[in-house]
């Protein structure tokens, strides 16, 4: 015969959505050899030293050893849930991806929320900016919406990220603090680096401990740019909506959670969704025409500290996420999920933010670290739920057992497949984009604007909002061990708003700076513009 066995099956053990099953009465070794016992190691004599040839004992503890991986370098600590997103069917006037224009059309999605500082083992209710990643396994292949839940960001350029993580994450010599921006390095990187002030607002308010990961906004920050059927573009900057609303803690009661919940978030999560309260949030975009200039109303698109005031270009919604099932295994599911700006699919495509070139670069790059070679999009968690054909072969944890002999195209031995699509086969064929201009290092002269818009952020707030940020700024400032740093971000302060600065001031019985103006933000350009006609998608 050909020698098949019963037993020949390369799938046996794995279930249809790929998840490898425990199956059999016996207990057995990973080689499915059965045991007798797995409480005594083997001896010589009940009283003598443990032999080497106990097998069993040595795959055992030899696994146990390897049953950890990497943190993630940011982000490590996050918590996630299953879900289905559903469009609206209202964005297919600016986009062609499928799982957007079909109304009514679901989509699967799986969620994983963050902190970003702080380690695995850190607590939930922490000053910190959330991540918000967003997997939808559409039929076109997987989009990643990687956000947050600040809708700016620390810095301008991708290639000062390991810079402002290196000033947020512990310090190098004692690793404290864990998960707070209570230290000297965060604030001295943020007082000589003015561009983070926007951010740094943000952190500081109300927004930076949110109550539950069912009341939290999340944003794509960037600006994307769609293309729809006709080959049209827009720019869009995405926005989740939670349907419960925006709540947040006040700094007791998060510290409180801190010290009788350190999973205050990640229980609230499970137990909502265990009792069918299922977290939703309505995902919108806002719209700005794709003219050339990269800017609207005088506000750059491709500074990723900037936001587009919603008076401005109203946030028009376009789906809902609905998180209805929790994770059957942490490891397999929360923690070796890889998400990745670059996972886009038709008819959603990158602007030329330098903020977001570098994400482009790193997700992927890290990811080769942190789950140990090339083939994670095989783990079940990262698979796409629709045909993939690939030439990639081999590599450390390949999974797949590649059939054929000639994974290269045009080859004359395995036949045509797999063959190439157009755009209108669902070919990912980006729009053309002119690209031209001398190789500088250097920034555009709009991306010197870093205090208009932390001034419009802090007078927007209610009053009570405003003593919040004004206790928060002088609680972490009155933590730094050097007097100059605080010093410096009290100029900083003086910059954004003259009342803010001397209040913070008079907590930490400093003098305040006498500083610049303030900007007034009622002449900004952005404010006096205000426009109110529904957008080209409404
Ligand atoms: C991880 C968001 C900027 C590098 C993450 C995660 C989120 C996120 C949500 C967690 C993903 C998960 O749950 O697995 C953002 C946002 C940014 C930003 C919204 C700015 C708007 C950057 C930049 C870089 C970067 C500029 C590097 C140049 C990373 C890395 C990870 C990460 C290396 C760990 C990924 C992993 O190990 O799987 N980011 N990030 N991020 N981010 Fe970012």
């Amino acid at each position: 015969g050909n020698g098949s066995t019963p037993n020949a099956d390369s799938d046996r053990g794995v279930a249809s959505d790929g998840a490898l099953r425990q199956e059999g009465e016996f207990l057995t070794t990973a080689q499915g050899v059965r045991l007798p016992d797995t409480d005594h190691s083997l001896k010589a004599g009940e009283r003598g030293p443990t032999l080497l040839e106990d097998f069993h004992l040595r795959e055992k503890i030899t696994h146990f050893d390897h049953e950890r991986i990497p943190e993630r370098v940011v982000h490590a600590r996050g918590a996630a849930a299953h879900g289905v997103f559903e469009s609206y069917g209202t964005a297919k006037k600016v986009t062609k991806a499928q799982f957007l224009t079909k109304k009514g059309q679901q989509t699967q999605v799986f969620v994983r929320f963050s902190t970003v500082l702080g380690s695995r083992g850190s607590a939930d209710t922490v000053r910190d900016t959330r991540g918000f990643a967003v997997k939808f396994y559409t039929d076109e292949g997987t989009f990643d919406l990687v956000g947050n839940n600040i809708p700016v960001f620390f810095i301008q350029d991708g290639i000062k990220f390991p810079d402002i993580i290196h000033a947020g994450k512990p310090h190098p010599d004692r690793e404290i603090p864990q998960a707070q921006s209570a230290h000297d390095t965060f604030w001295d990187f943020v007082s000589l680096h003015t561009e983070a002030t926007h951010h740094v607002m943000w952190n500081m308010s109300d927004r930076g401990i949110p109550r539950s990961y069912r009341t939290m906004e999340g944003f794509g920050v960037h600006t994307f740019r769609l293309v729809n059927d006709s080959g049209e573009t827009a720019l869009v900057k995405f926005h989740w909506k939670p349907v419960a609303g925006i709540h947040s803690l006040v700094w007791e009661e998060a510290q409180i959670a801190a010290g009788v919940d350190p999973d205050f978030h990640r229980r609230d999560l499970a137990d909502s969704i265990d009792a069918g309260i299922f977290p939703e949030y309505e995902l919108g975009i806002q719209v700005m025409p794709d003219d050339g200039t990269d800017s609207f109303h005088g506000i750059d698109l491709l500074d990723p500290t900037k936001i587009v005031p919603e008076e401005l270009a109203p946030v028009q919604l376009v789906g809902k996420l609905t998180l209805n099932r929790n994770p059957t295994n942490y490891f397999a599911e929360t923690e070796q999920v890889a998400f990745h700006t670059g996972h886009l699919v038709p008819g959603i495509e990158v602007t030329n933010d330098p903020l977001m070139q570098a994400r482009l670069f790193s997700y992927l790059d890290t990811q080769l670290t942190r789950l140990g070679g090339p083939n994670f999009a095989q783990l079940p968690i990262n698979r796409p739920r629709c045909p993939v054909n690939d030439m990639f072969r081999d590599g450390m944890h390949q999974h797949a057992v590649h059939p054929g002999l000639a994974p290269y195209r045009p080859n004359s031995i395995d036949g045509d497949l797999p063959r190439p699509a157009s755009a209108g086969q669902g070919g990912y064929v980006q729009v053309p984009r002119a690209i031209e201009g001398p190789a500088v290092r250097a920034n555009p002269a709009s991306f010197d604007d870093h205090f208009s818009q932390a001034t419009m952020f802090y007078r927007s707030l209610t009053p009570i909002e405003q003593v919040h940020i004004i206790e928060a700024f002088t609680f972490e400032l009155g933590k730094c061990y050097e007097q100059a740093i605080k010093e410096r971000e009290l100029i900083v302060l003086s910059k954004v708003d003259t009342d803010l600065c001397e209040q913070v001031a008079a907590g930490l019985g400093l003098p305040a700076p006498a500083g610049e103006p303030a900007n007034d933000v009622t002449t900004s350009p952005a404010l006096s513009q205000v426009v109110t006609e529904p957008g080209p998608i409404a």
